[in-house]
């Protein structure tokens, strides 16, 4: 235990409340990333209308339009600064003071509310230890962690008095409620859930694999290709009249999934012009528990996790050890959040159920597995 670490979670900082809210996710209003960037303008006005509509609650980080997000929302949230939370964040390979003291000048102000180590690689637990040091100097009001196994976050912990912890959570994609998730809750963290709109394909607004600019992030992402899209484009179909009875656009049901489970603090939801915003962050009810068992039942029905043909056993024998690790917990019943689950818990390279399931697809193709 390092010198001043806390073993205890002490008050939490005024941005997490006892009731699970909505975050405004400036990512794409960073201008880059998100195939042709849209004028500063209307970015502007998706930042100053979700002001407006109540939202306290703003998520950045230096690598978003190359500091294009914290400059716009610096501007932006002038008149308000002290009636919302900037949370920002610094990169892995990043010196954590120097980060720092480039995102204040672009947030233009003299601290920020939370500050988040973006993701935990080589040099994270000095990173952190870094962090800590800018909270002591008042540069951060709350310090917190991303993307980081539930090993490390356990870890993290004896560091330094973390508060949040922010991971990727939609309805499709749900790693985290394995291991963090229910660590988040046991010892009194934070968690703020990003990308709930799966990158946008939770609107609802692609029938086909959508072809992204070049500069869109998305062209790299699995879930808009393949068996994946396919899979996920059935949920959202059968997910549609759920929304039509509720009378709710697609979008809202999706964030409104995220804000009922158990845990979840913030949902950072992304909207890059006012449209967007007038749409995600108008009020949401609460999800009744038949309603959210209804969008369990879509989402299992579509993800039936695979079973092994004779063949692939005799095969898997003589192959790396992830692969062999992925087959031998094939059954027809174990999911892919499980298995990446139990393999991460090894404390090797950490495995996510994408690469389960990017995996197991192959398998699907070569007719070595079936569902
Ligand atoms: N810590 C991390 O590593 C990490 C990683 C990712 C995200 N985040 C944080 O989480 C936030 C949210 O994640 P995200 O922005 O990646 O994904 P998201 O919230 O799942 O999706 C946002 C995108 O979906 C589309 N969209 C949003 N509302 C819509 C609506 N009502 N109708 C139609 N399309 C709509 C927009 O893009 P288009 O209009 O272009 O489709 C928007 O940019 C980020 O802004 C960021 O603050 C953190």
């Amino acid at each position: 235990m390092r010198p001043g670490a806390r073993t205890d979670i002490g008050p939490p900082p005024r941005f997490i409340t006892s009731e699970p809210r909505l975050g405004f996710g400036a990512w794409a209003v960073g201008g880059e990333g998100w195939g042709a960037p849209d004028d500063e303008g209307p970015r502007r006005a998706a930042v100053e209308r979700a002001v407006e509509r109540g939202i306290t609650f703003f998520d950045t980080a230096p690598s978003y339009g190359h500091g294009g997000s914290e400059t716009l929302l610096g501007a932006a949230i002038k008149p308000f600064r002290e009636r919302v939370a900037i949370a920002t964040k610094v990169g892995p390979l990043d010196d954590p003071r120097k980060s720092l003291e480039a995102s204040l000048r672009r947030l233009a102000s003299d601290y920020v509310d939370l500050l988040q180590l973006h993701e935990a690689l080589e040099r994270w637990e000095w990173q952190l230890e870094q962090l800590y040091e800018l909270q002591e100097k008042g540069k951060a009001l709350a310090i917190g962690l991303c993307n980081a196994t539930h090993l490390q976050i356990s870890r993290a912990l004896e560091i330094a008095p973390v508060v949040t912890y922010q991971g990727p959570y939609n309805l499709f994609d749900r790693d985290i409620e394995q291991r963090a998730l229910p660590l988040c809750r046991e010892r009194g963290l934070g968690f703020l859930a990003y990308r709930p709109l799966a990158s946008g394909l939770l609107a609802g607004k692609y029938t086909a694999p959508p072809e992204f600019a070049a500069a869109d992030h998305r062209r790299g992402i699995y879930w808009f290709k393949g068996a994946e899209f396919e899979r996920r484009r059935l949920v959202i179909e059968g997910l549609r009249p759920i929304a039509q009875r509720l009378d709710m656009p697609l979008a809202r049901l999706a964030l409104a999934w995220v804000l009922a489970q158990p845990g979840v603090s913030i949902v950072l939801a992304g909207a890059r012009n006012r449209e967007q915003v007038d749409q995600n962050f108008a009020a949401t009810r609460r999800l009744t528990p038949d309603t959210l068992s209804a969008i369990d039942a879509v989402v299992a029905e579509a993800f039936r996790p695979a079973r092994p043909t004779p063949q692939l056993k005799e095969l898997a024998g003589s192959w790396a050890a992830r692969e062999r690790f992925i087959v031998e917990r094939l059954d027809g019943a174990t999911s892919a959040e499980t298995i990446a689950a139990e393999w991460t818990d090894r404390g090797d390279k950490p495995m996510i159920a994408a690469q389960v399931k990017v995996f197991v697809d192959q398998l699907l193709e070569q007719g070595l597995a079936e569902v």
